[in-house]
């Protein structure tokens, strides 16, 4: 489970009133501890020392009055688009607009924090059908049975079938994907809004629903994710659209699973050569008369740490709603296991 250690503060220079409300909700969220400051005067040490500064947009003017040393990780937080563009420079601040930039605020904070912050896996399949769904779900699942600590699945294919029909989840009760790409609210511990099946929190989009994540609530939700959670998995599908995209870039860890046959290798070269796959090691997904492992390897010129068994009980079972961890052999359940014990083993930065 995520430690907590004693984190710097973060600083808020806010008035009381709504703006204020809404930083010391999202800073209690993350169990942070704020100091509020109002007098600029006053300003001069917490600046250099805070984790996080947080200006409130009425108060950049005064603030950048004081013409205090450059700094990271200062935030200008408001509802008026004029006064956050206007001293965003002078500051050299990032610019969160309220109230809809609640959920990145809290991402933000999130990350300034010294919780621990759980690796985050996206599977990526190097053919149609090659089984990486199936996988992602089997690594939540089965590093969720592994211990005390719970893993999350996110669904970011907006062409897939569902990763709650895999788990069986569509029918448990649970925020789904639209309703918290459009949230304005806190995002702290989300475990209790989500739908959980067999430990695993399932994020998932509605089939059919247009993705919009013009406003970064990927990052935000996964931000949240890792915080509470001790692995993030990602299906990112293979639209290559923006969610796998921010998929790849929020990712700690890749899988391709690549077939291990000649077209199945072609196509994830082609996948390498292309998307944003730097770090992505291999799962070779073997068939009857497949290739050997080691040639996979070699001929896509990356490390295959697993070699996925054909697992015909698999296809039943997700026909039947039952999560792959279960309606697998030992097996396939053995290579998943190792999987998550080489993600999670002393890997929590990134
Ligand atoms: N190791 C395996 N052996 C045999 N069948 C499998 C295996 N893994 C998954 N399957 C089956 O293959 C089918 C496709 O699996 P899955 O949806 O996980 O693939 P995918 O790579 O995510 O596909 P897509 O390209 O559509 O996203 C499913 O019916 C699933 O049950
Ligand atoms: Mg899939």
């Amino acid at each position: 489970m995520a430690q907590l250690s004693p984190a710097r503060p973060v600083l808020v220079v806010a008035a009381p009133g709504e703006t204020q409300d809404s930083i010391l909700a999202a800073v209690t969220a993350q169990e942070l501890e704020a100091e509020v400051i109002v007098e600029p005067e006053r300003l001069a040490g917490p600046w250099r020392t805070a984790a996080t500064v947080i200006v409130a947009d009425d108060q950049a003017e005064k603030v950048a009055a004081r013409a205090l040393p450059h700094r990271e990780d200062v935030f200008l937080v408001g509802q008026q688009p004029e006064l956050l563009s206007a001293w965003s420079a002078p500051l050299a601040a990032r610019v969160i607009p309220l109230p809809e930039g609640a959920a990145w605020l809290g991402a933000v904070l999130g990350e300034g924090s010294s919780r621990t912050r759980a690796p985050v896996v996206a599977v990526i399949g190097g053919s149609g059908g090659v089984g990486a769904s199936t996988l992602a779900a089997a690594l939540a699942q089965l590093s969720a049975a592994g211990g005390a600590s719970a893993a999350a699945l996110v669904d970011a294919d907006p062409l897939g079938g569902g990763i709650d029909l895999l788990l069986g989840a569509e029918r448990v009760q649970g925020w789904r994907w639209p309703r918290l790409n459009s949230a304005v609210g806190q995002l702290g511990d989300l475990r209790g809004y989500l739908p959980v099946v067999d430990g695993v929190s399932v994020v998932s989009m509605a089939r059919g629903a247009e993705l919009d994540l013009a406003r970064e609530p990927l990052a935000a939700i996964v931000a949240s994710l890792r915080s509470w959670h001790s692995l993030v998995v990602l299906d990112p599908g293979r639209s290559g659209g923006v969610s796998a995209r921010e998929s790849l870039r929020l990712s700690t860890h890749q899988l391709l699973v690549v077939a291990a046959t000649v077209r199945g290798v072609a196509a994830a070269r082609e996948l390498l050569a292309s998307a944003d796959l730097e770090r992505a090691e291999l799962v070779v997904r073997r068939t009857r008369g497949s290739l050997p492992a080691s040639l996979v390897g070699e001929a896509l010129a990356r490390p295959v740490v697993a070699e996925l068994p054909d697992e015909p009980a698999l296809l039943a079972a997700s026909e039947r709603g039952e999560p792959p961890a279960r309606g697998s052999r030992r097996r396939y359940r053995r290579t998943v296991a190792a999987l998550v014990t080489r993600l999670t083993a002393g890997v929590a930065d990134g």
